[in-house]
This record gives C-alpha cells, sequence and structure tokens, in this order.
C-alpha cells in the first residue's frame, strides 16, 4: 500500500471566537500516514480554540483506525505544542476507535517534551485496556541521573575545556565560518556554543540537549557572560523539533557514543543541516586507549568500561565508526581528524580529575545495570593506572577522540 503523506498545513482559526485573540490559535501539522506499518505519524503544534480545528486530523485518525489490523501506532513524538483542546479531540479519537474497533490495540508514542500532556495519555492508558502509551524519550539515556550530579557536572566542564583546546584548531578544517547559523546537538553544559561564539561569531547558536538540569547550567552561564545568541533548547537529538534545512553547520559532540541508534541520530543531523551546510561529530576511541607504565591494566580497564558502556546501550568506542556514519548518512566530502589528547599536550592533573570522574560514572552504571561486581573492579585498577600513567613524570597517557564531519548534498540519497 501506499503512503500518503499531507504537506504542512496551516488551518486558519476560522471557527474561533471572534472575541479572542486570533493569534494564540493555531493548527501546522505535519501528518504521515502508513499503510503498511499501520502508523499514523504526527508533528507540527496543535493549538486550535476550537474542536472542528481537528477535524481534518480527526478524518485521518478515523480512516487508519478503520483500516488497521491488530495494532495501529499513533506516532505523536515529534509534536512540538499540544494545547487542551486538541488532546480532548485525539481522546474523543480513541474513545471512539476502542468503542467502533474493540478489538484493535492502539499504541500512542509521545514525547516527555509536552510534560502536561504526557500525564493526560497515561491517564488514557489507565481508562481503555486496548490502549498502550510508551514515552519515546523517557529512557534514551539511562545514566542521565547519573552525569546530572554536581560533582560530574565540574567535571565536565573541565573534560569540555580540555577536548575544546584541540577542537578549536580544527574547527576551521571542518567548515566552521563565521556569520554561520549553528546547531549543537546534545550541547550538554553548552560550553561549545560559548566558545565558538566567541571565536567564530556565528549568527546564531541553537543548542539541544535532554538534559533540563544542563540546560539550565548552560542558559545561566550564557546569561552571566550577557550573550544573547545562543538559544539553548530542550529536546530529544533523535526527534528534534526543528524544520528541515535550517543550518550551516550542525555538531554533535560526545553525544552519538551514549545513543543506543547512532544512524537515526545521524539522519536528524542531515535532515537539519542545510545542502552545502556541514554535519560535524566527536566521538571516543576508548579500545584505543593506552598508558605507560601498566599499559597491560590500562587497557584491560578499558576493555571491561566498554563492555559496561555497552550493557546500557552506550559506545564509547563508536569513534571508530566515523567515517562510515557520516558516509551511511549520505555525506560527502567526508574529512576526519584524530583528536590526540595526552598527557604531554593537556594539563595533566585535569586530565587524571576527568579520568577519576569516570571511575565513579562507571560505578554508578555499573549498579542501575546490575553488572557483575568483578567487572567494576577491573575498570576501577584499570583507569586507576591510567591516572597514575597521566601523572607520572616518566609516562604517557592518551584519550583519542575521532572528530569527522561531511557535506550535505543538494539531494540527500539515502
Ligand atoms: C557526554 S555529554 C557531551 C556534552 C557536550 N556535547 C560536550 O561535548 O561536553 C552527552 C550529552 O548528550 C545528551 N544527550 C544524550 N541523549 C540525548 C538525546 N536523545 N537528546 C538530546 N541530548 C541527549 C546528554 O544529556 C549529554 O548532555
Amino acid at each position: 500500500m501506499s503512503a500518503s503523506i499531507y504537506p504542512e498545513n496551516a488551518v486558519p482559526p476560522s471557527s474561533s471566537s471572534g472575541s479572542l485573540p486570533s493569534w494564540r490559535s493555531s493548527v501546522t501539522f505535519n501528518m504521515r500516514v502508513d499503510q503498511d506499518d499501520q502508523e499514523v505519524a504526527l508533528a507540527g503544534m496543535l493549538r486550535p480554540f476550537v474542536g472542528d480545528q481537528m477535524r481534518a486530523i480527526r478524518g485521518t485518525l478515523e480512516t487508519a483506525a478503520k483500516n488497521a489490523t491488530g495494532e495501529l501506532t499513533l506516532d505523536f513524538k515529534r509534536l512540538k505544542y499540544m494545547n487542551n483542546v486538541a488532546f480532548l479531540e485525539i481522546n474523543r479519537f480513541v474513545r471512539w476507535a476502542v468503542e467502533e474497533r474493540p478489538n484493535l490495540k492502539i499504541r500512542l508514542i509521545i514525547s516527555s517534551v509536552i510534560p502536561w500532556a504526557m500525564r493526560k495519555f497515561q491517564v488514557m492508558e489507565e481508562l481503555y485496556p486496548n490502549v498502550s502509551v510508551e514515552v519515546y524519550d523517557k529512557a534514551l539515556y539511562p545514566i542521565q541521573s547519573v552525569i546530572e550530579d554536581e560533582d560530574f557536572v565540574r567535571v565536565l566542564r573541565t573534560q569540555e575545556k580540555i577536548v575544546y583546546n584541540h577542537e578549536r584548531k580544527i574547527l576551521h578544517r571542518h567548515g566552521l565560518r563565521p556569520g554561520m547559523k549553528v546547531a549543537d546537538i546534545g550541547c550538554g553544559l553548552g560550553d561549545f556554543a560559548v566558545r565558538l561564539n566567541a571565536e567564530y561569531k556565528p549568527e546564531y547558536v541553537t543548542a539541544v540537549d535532554h538534559s533540563r538540569a544542563f540546560l539550565k547550567h548552560a542558559q545561566a552561564h550564557a546569561r552571566s557572560l550577557g550573550i544573547e545568541n545562543i538559544e539553548y533548547q530542550y529536546g530529544d537529538a533523535a526527534a528534534l523539533l526543528i524544520p528541515d534545512d535550517s543550518f550551516d553547520f550542525v555538531s554533535c559532540r560526545l553525544a552519538i557514543q551514549v545513543f543506543h541508534m547512532p544512524d537515526q541520530l545521524m539522519k536528524e543531523l542531515c535532515r537539519i543541516c542545510k545542502p552545502g551546510g556541514r554535519v560535524y561529530i566527536t566521538n571516543e576511541m576508548l579500545a584505543c586507549v593506552t598508558g605507560y607504565p601498566d599499559q597491560d591494566l590500562i587497557r584491560m580497564g578499558y576493555r571491561r568500561y566498554l563492555e559496561l558502556s555497552r550493557m546500557v546501550g552506550m559506545d564509547f568506542d563508536i569513534g571508530v565508526r566515523t567515517r562510515d556514519l557520516l558516509a551511511n548518512a549520505g555525506l560527502e566530502d567526508i574529512r576526519s581528524d584524530l583528536i590526540d589528547i595526552n598527557n604531554m599536550n593537556t594539563d595533566p592533573n585535569n586530565f587524571a580529575k576527568v579520568v577519576e570522574s569516570w571511575i565513579k560514572f562507571c560505578g554508578d552504571v555499573a549498579a542501575s545495570a546490575s553488572a557483575d561486581p568483578v567487572i567494576f573492579e577491573e575498570i576501577g585498577i584499570g583507569l586507576r593506572a591510567h591516572v597514575s600513567a597521566i601523572l607520572s613524570d616518566k609516562g604517557y597517557a592518551n584519550w583519542p577522540i575521532l572528530a569527522g564531519s561531511g557535506r550535505k548534498p543538494e539531494r540527500l540519497m539515502r
């Protein structure tokens, strides 16, 4: 069966009451119906004054429910805003479907971007046994609370500074120029946006992260510096609420490695990049960490670290796939650089602090994954050996990160 695509629709507030300001009412949406996958995906803003403004959406949902067998998925994870009128209309549709098609299961996928609606949708699940509700971005980053810890935040700032000191020399080669519209996805504490704002003078930077705690730090930091052209947004990197072809330069640094669907994330980065613009990514290669003395212990520690992180859907060695990720996403003119951080080109005390924080991080991850305690013990031994090597006058210790970028072609073939 073929899929029908509804283009961006803007339904004017034709039936809204004349006494209410019309700018507050808008129903702007994009709807995709895939009959093979029995799925309706709805993106955009649903802010009607009256239910009638949702007529087109109701009609499509009802047709999909009549045609579906077994299970119908309503994918609302890209809905950016929804008011109560819209919610009630969707609820009316669900009630209708439950009565008309009692054997049909309805799977609703929503996003925590609209927190008030999340609770209401969950009530729907309690009311109707055939309805299940999934919060799409809730479990994406299982160790989120671990890294939001205040101690870790301090180390993340140090880590960010260490990496940027190396990165600043290569960003020009990856296409960053003054005056560009830049997006930084998985921005963490937002320091990258602040630093490149000072050095590269972009027109503006939109920085997105999934952590409200980090965004708060980022916003406070930018405010304290009087910066006005950086916008920090809450969002899910794999389903960004950003239109296609929006930015000249899209960066995603040390974030693909903590995400269990790297190719999906790459697709989103490419989608929001303008044709001719560049997507820039960095990721660690922890299987290549080495040092002296105690090279064997260090290598064993990082092998175990990788094992543990993969248990929770992260891959801290995905840096080796950099060129492959960029090429698979359909990008061209691929460039890559090794960011070779080591104890001879970086302040060893700061470097050691970062590695020490990873030991704590691994302890928390091991606990959340109920991992065999031996794994954490071996990680501790290996990473402590790494710290000793970093601080040793005669020692050597590295931390390799691969940076890469590709240009989005005029027509992205995937
Ligand atoms: C290791 S930190 C890197 C932060 C920053 N880019 C840097 O280089 O310091 C990974 C970041 O990715 C964010 N992140 C993870 N999954 C995400 C998702 N699905 N959507 C948005 N951000 C996400 C985390 O909240 C975290 O801030």
